[in-house]
């Protein structure tokens, strides 16, 4: 099978195409790819060509399918779009990076006299409420890299390095500015009674996102494909999300009982992005839960009935 390798202008990446045996796989190719271009397999991507003009999303390779599962009939040739994605580094690597900076950084506010070279020279007191909420702190990043390792199953082995410095700077800086806050010598605790509440619904909200992952987790096989099922269970019988629910709730917990302005901007910032991700994430599942729907109406032979519901709800299948 002769395979034409393009760049998504149409210009020819590797001269004269690459010649691969008929059960090659798209593993295969890339590693074919990666002998004349160096560029590594977990930074390519693979497509289909499209039509110019059209406005369908290419079909993306799978490295596990055979590339004949892409001609079309008995084509002995095939051509794919090859897109450089950049130096990647596995989720794991990233998650890591990103949560470290706080689980460490925070404690430098907590346990070494840095508000002197911010020019406080007084003496400084440390209140309970600035204990436990380092606690809290370690608490949830110590948490979230070892969900990182042990928990969550991810669907992309790689993402591109330039997200190592975007995620960093973003959970770098608000762990320090919320720190140098509950950590300031003129910081005022708020009562003992909103402390505890704060902390103990935080706490609370913690352990159900950890359960959220578990049952996350247990949405795919250990070593199967990616792919996303619909959750159940818990929360999730109420909301689409609920681990980004509870892991904004968690952080609401934190803010009362801390109360700093650097917390409640990050708790702001943190519901925008997770927000928007959770519409993502729902309008995909609602593909999937039509998928699933039509699948089963199909293997039961209703398939009249499915054409019906199709044309009332406007759903193209
Ligand atoms: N403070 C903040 O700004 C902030 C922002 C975002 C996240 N977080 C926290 O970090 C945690 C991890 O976030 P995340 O967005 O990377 O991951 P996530 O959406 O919470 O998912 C965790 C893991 O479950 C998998 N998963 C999610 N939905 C699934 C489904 N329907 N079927 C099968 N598997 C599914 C994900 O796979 P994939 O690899 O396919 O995604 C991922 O491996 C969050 O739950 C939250 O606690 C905090």
């Amino acid at each position: 099978m002769k395979v034409t390798v393009v760049s998504r202008s149409g210009r020819e990446v590797v001269k004269g195409g690459i010649h691969l045996s008929d059960s090659a796989t798209v593993a295969d190719l890339q590693e074919a790819i990666h002998k004349q271009t160096k560029k590594q397999p977990s930074r390519q991507r693979l497509t289909l060509a499209v039509q110019p003009g059209s406005k369908e999303r290419p079909v993306v390779l799978n490295y596990k399918k055979s590339l004949k599962d892409y001609t079309s009939g008995n084509s002995e040739t095939l051509t794919v779009v090859f897109k450089d994605l950049g130096p990647q580094v596995s989720y794991r690597t990233l998650f890591f990076c990103e949560y470290l900076g706080p689980l460490l950084l925070y404690p430098v506010f907590y346990y070494f006299p840095v508000y002197q070279y911010f020019g406080y020279q007084g003496e400084r007191v440390i209140h309970s409420v600035q204990t436990y909420a380092l606690y809290y702190w370690c608490f949830h990043y110590a948490k979230r890299i070892l969900e990182t390792f042990f928990v969550h199953r991810f669907s992309h082995a790689t993402s591109p390095l330039s997200n190592v410095f975007r995620n960093c700077a973003y959970y770098w800086s608000f762990g320090s500015y919320i720190a140098y806050y509950v950590n300031h010598p003129l910081y005022t605790p708020v009562s003992d009674l909103q402390m505890k509440i704060g902390f103990g619904f935080g706490i609370l909200c913690q352990i159900s996102n950890f359960y959220c992952h578990i049952i996350l987790k247990n949405l795919r096989s250990p070593g199967g494909e990616g792919g996303y099922q619909i959750p159940k269970g818990f929360l999730f019988n109420i909301v689409t999300c609920a681990n980004y629910t509870t892991e904004i709730y968690q952080w609401l917990g934190f803010n009362i009982a801390t109360q700093t302005v650097a917390g409640y901007i990050f708790l702001v910032v943190a519901t925008f992005i997770m927000t928007n991700w959770a519409f993502a994430k729902h309008r995909r599942l609602k593909k999937v839960c039509f998928l699933t729907f039509y699948n089963s109406v199909h293997q039961y032979g209703l398939q009249e009935k499915c054409i019906h519901f199709t044309t009332k709800f406007s759903c193209k299948g």
